[in-house]
C-alpha cells in the first residue's frame, strides 16, 4: 500500500504516518517543512498547498493508493479543490479529515451523520477564514469553511472514492493546541484548582491515535463513507477527566468546582481559558455509531491522559503554535476568581 499524507509533521498527521509505517506501508508526506522534522522512514516532499506549482511537483511523485488529508484546518475550499484536482489522476481514494463543526447544530444540539451540514461552496476563498467569537468560543466560519472543503473533495473525486471523517476535539501525545497539556501542567502545580461547571458534565474527546488508525482503515475502504468520530456518548465526564489528570501528575491540589454562571459572570472565555469547558448542550452528544460499525475504537480518556503525561514527562514539547497562547487561564486571574468566590461566599454565609 502506498499512501500520501497531506500534513504529517505534527499531531494527527504524524500519528497517521507512524501508524502507516507500522503497517509496512510506503508513505509520502507533504508539508512546508516549517514546523517539524519528517518522521523517519517516510519520504518527505516539501511545498505549500496554496501554491499550485508545488502541488504539481508533488503529483509527479505519485501514484498512490490513497491520500489522507490532515492539513486543511486553515485552508479555504478553493485551495483544497485546486489541490484535489491536481492529485486526482495519481490518487485512488481521498480520506478527508473534516470536523463535527460542519453541522449547523454544532455545538447546540445532539448530532448524527444525518444532521444538516452548513450550506457552503467549494469555490469559497480566503474570505471563508474567520476568527471565532471570543465569548462563546464558537467559530461558525470554521464549520462553514470545512463544509466547503468537503464539497471540494467529493466533487473532484466523486462520492465513491471519498471518506469524510468528522472528529470532535482531538487529544493525545503531541497535542500542540494547549488543552490536555495545559490541564496536566495545572494539576501538577497543585493548590486550589478552578474546576469548571459540574463534575458529572459529559466530555467527548477522541484520542488522536484512534482517529489515525481509523483514517488508515478508511484508505482501504470502497464507496462513500461519512463518519463522526467521538468517544461513546456519556462514557466520560469532566470530573473523571480532571481526576485522571490529578492521578497521573500526582497532584497535591484540590479541585474546586464552580458553577457555569459564576465563571461566566467573571468573564471567563469558554473552551479556551479553561480548556474543554463549554456550556453548549450539544457539545458532547456526537453519535459515532456508523464509525463504530465500520471498526472505529475509542480508547478510555484516562489512557489518553496517562499517555500524554508520559509523553510530556519524557521531555517532549509540543510544536510551537500560536493557538497555544490562547489556552489556559492566567494564574493571577484564576486566583482573583477564587478570591472573589470566597469573598462572595463569606458575604452570603449566615452571621455567627
Ligand atoms: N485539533 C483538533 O482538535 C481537531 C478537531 C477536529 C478536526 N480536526 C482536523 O484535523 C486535521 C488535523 O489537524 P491538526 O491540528 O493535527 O493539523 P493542522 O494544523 O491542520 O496541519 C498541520 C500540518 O499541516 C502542515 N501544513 C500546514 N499548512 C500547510 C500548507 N499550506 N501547505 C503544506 N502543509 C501545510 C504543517 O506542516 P508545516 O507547518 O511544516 O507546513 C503540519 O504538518 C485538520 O484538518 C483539522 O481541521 C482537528
Amino acid at each position: 500500500m502506498r499512501i500520501l499524507v497531506l500534513g504529517g509533521g505534527w499531531f494527527l498527521g504524524r500519528a497517521v504516518v507512524s501508524g502507516a509505517l507500522e503497517r509496512g506501508w510506503e508513505v509520502t508526506t507533504f508539508t512546508r517543512g516549517l514546523s517539524s522534522v519528517p518522521v523517519p522512514g517516510a519520504v518527505a516532499v516539501h511545498g505549500d498547498r496554496e501554491r499550485p506549482e508545488d502541488l504539481a511537483r508533488l503529483a509527479g511523485e505519485g501514484p498512490w493508493d490513497a491520500v489522507i488529508d490532515t492539513s486543511a484546518s486553515e485552508l479555504s475550499p478553493h485551495v483544497v479543490r485546486s489541490g484535489a484536482r491536481t492529485l486526482e489522476p495519481v490518487v485512488g481514494r481521498y480520506v478527508y479529515v473534516s470536523t463535527v463543526a460542519v453541522y449547523e447544530g454544532w455545538p447546540a444540539e445532539p448530532l448524527n451523520t444525518c444532521s444538516p451540514v452548513w450550506a457552503a461552496s467549494a469555490d469559497a476563498g480566503p474570505e471563508a477564514v474567520r476568527p471565532p467569537d471570543s465569548a462563546s468560543g464558537i467559530n461558525p466560519g470554521y464549520g462553514r469553511r470545512k463544509a466547503g472543503t468537503e464539497h471540494a473533495v467529493t466533487e473532484t473525486f466523486g462520492l465513491s472514492r471519498t471518506s469524510l471523517l468528522r472528529p470532535g476535539v482531538l487529544l493525545g501525545p503531541g497535542e500542540y493546541v494547549g488543552r490536555l497539556p495545559w490541564w496536566l501542567r495545572r494539576t501538577e502545580r497543585g493548590g486550589v484548582i478552578l474546576a469548571p461547571g459540574n463534575p458529572t458534565r459529559r466530555v467527548q474527546a477522541v484520542d488522536v491515535r484512534d482517529v489515525a488508525t481509523f483514517a488508515l482503515d478508511q484508505a482501504l475502504h470502497v464507496g462513500h463513507q461519512v463518519h463522526n468520530l467521538g468517544s461513546p456518548i456519556g462514557r466520560e465526564t469532566m470530573g473523571g477527566f480532571l481526576q485522571a489528570c490529578m492521578d497521573v501528575t500526582g497532584s497535591t491540589g484540590e479541585l474546586l468546582w464552580v458553577e457555569d454562571e459564576i465563571l461566566l459572570h467573571h468573564g471567563l472565555r469558554q473552551w479556551t481559558e479553561l480548556p474543554l469547558w463549554w456550556t453548549h448542550p450539544g457539545v458532547s452528544v456526537i453519535d459515532s455509531a456508523s464509525a463504530v460499525a465500520a471498526g472505529f475504537h475509542s480508547r478510555p480518556l484516562a489512557e489518553t491522559v496517562a499517555d500524554t503525561w508520559h509523553w510530556l514527562s519524557q521531555g517532549n514539547t509540543p510544536v510551537p503554535h500560536r493557538r497555544w497562547a490562547k489556552h489556559g487561564i492566567d494564574p493571577a486571574k484564576e486566583q482573583a476568581v477564587l478570591d472573589g468566590i470566597a469573598y462572595e461566599g463569606a458575604l452570603r454565609s449566615p452571621n455567627p
